[in-house]
């Protein structure tokens, strides 16, 4: 497989804020992204931010009023249009608000919410349906990394997650790989590790939807990403973004990431 730039695919650095930064922290903290960020950057990558649900039409109107072009995302969504789904919110209400990027299958909401790969799955098509582009998670726990069950752990995720979604659609969307180890623990994958499960995912990509699928879609690697090592990661051929969690509360420390061509 071709390094990225080879490859055509403009890299993705996402920051998911997860549970952090009320509405007016959100606020002062795209709108300190955006005073660190160029054109050139956004030259060079795509940037997503993805605040709680509660700021999400805060965050937008910064982004629009003042031209930012950081793209909006979200963490979550549920996979119907509508209903009684008391506590959730659905993929329109998230494409009214010009979301971008939605988050499906994190493995925090895998862990902690119970969603399971059909789950998943009927979020992607969700997410797709309603015209925005979903970032589906997959990553392995420390045990399966320890029993040597990554890749087929990782692969069948990957197989069950874009059940049903077209080749074209698969080509456009965005795979996070996060070994759930590597999560907010401070522990990174090694960028030789990291691009041998990114080099599986998109071998899978391959068998399912197509050699074309596989060239195009962005796969991210997620697991304490920082300032410091996103550059020998985005090194990788396989890597082409990063999804950043604690990292990117900080409009200092996203922006380095964001610019690791510079480290
Ligand atoms: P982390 O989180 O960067 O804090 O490890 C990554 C993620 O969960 O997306």
């Amino acid at each position: 497989m071709a390094p990225s730039p080879a490859g055509g695919r403009k890299p993705l650095m996402s920051g998911n804020w997860k549970m952090h930064h009320n509405h007016f922290e959100a606020i002062q903290t795209v709108q300190k992204l955006s005073y660190r960020l160029t054109t050139a950057d956004y030259d060079a990558v795509d940037v997503s931010v993805h605040p709680p649900f509660t700021d999400l039409r805060s965050v937008q109107t910064v982004l629009e009023g003042d031209d930012v072009p950081v793209a909006l995302g979200a963490q979550h969504c549920h996979w119907e249009d509508k209903g009684a789904f008391t506590g959730e919110i659905s993929p329109p209400m998230l494409a009214k608000l010009n979301v971008t990027y939605v988050i499906a299958g994190h493995s925090e909401r895998r862990d902690l919410f119970g969603e399971d790969d059909e789950m998943v799955n009927r979020k992607v098509r969700a997410i797709l349906a309603a015209g925005m582009t979903p970032i589906m998670c997959v990553g392995e726990h420390l045990e399966e990394r320890e029993a040597g069950t990554t890749d087929e752990r990782v692969s069948a995720q990957v197989r069950a997650g874009l059940a049903d979604v077209s080749a074209g659609q698969v080509g456009a969307l965005v795979i996070a790989y996060e070994p759930i180890w590597a999560i907010g623990s401070g522990r990174t994958a090694t960028p030789d590790d990291a691009q041998a499960v990114c080099g599986v995912i998109r071998g899978v990509v391959s068998e399912v939807a197509g050699q074309e699928a596989a060239e195009t879609v962005r796969i991210q690697y997620g697991g304490s990403v920082k300032p410091t090592n996103t550059a020998e990661l985005m090194a990788q051929p396989d890597i082409d973004g990063a999804l950043v969690g604690g990292g990117s509360l900080d409009p200092d420390d996203f922006s380095r990431i964001v610019q690791y061509r510079e480290a």
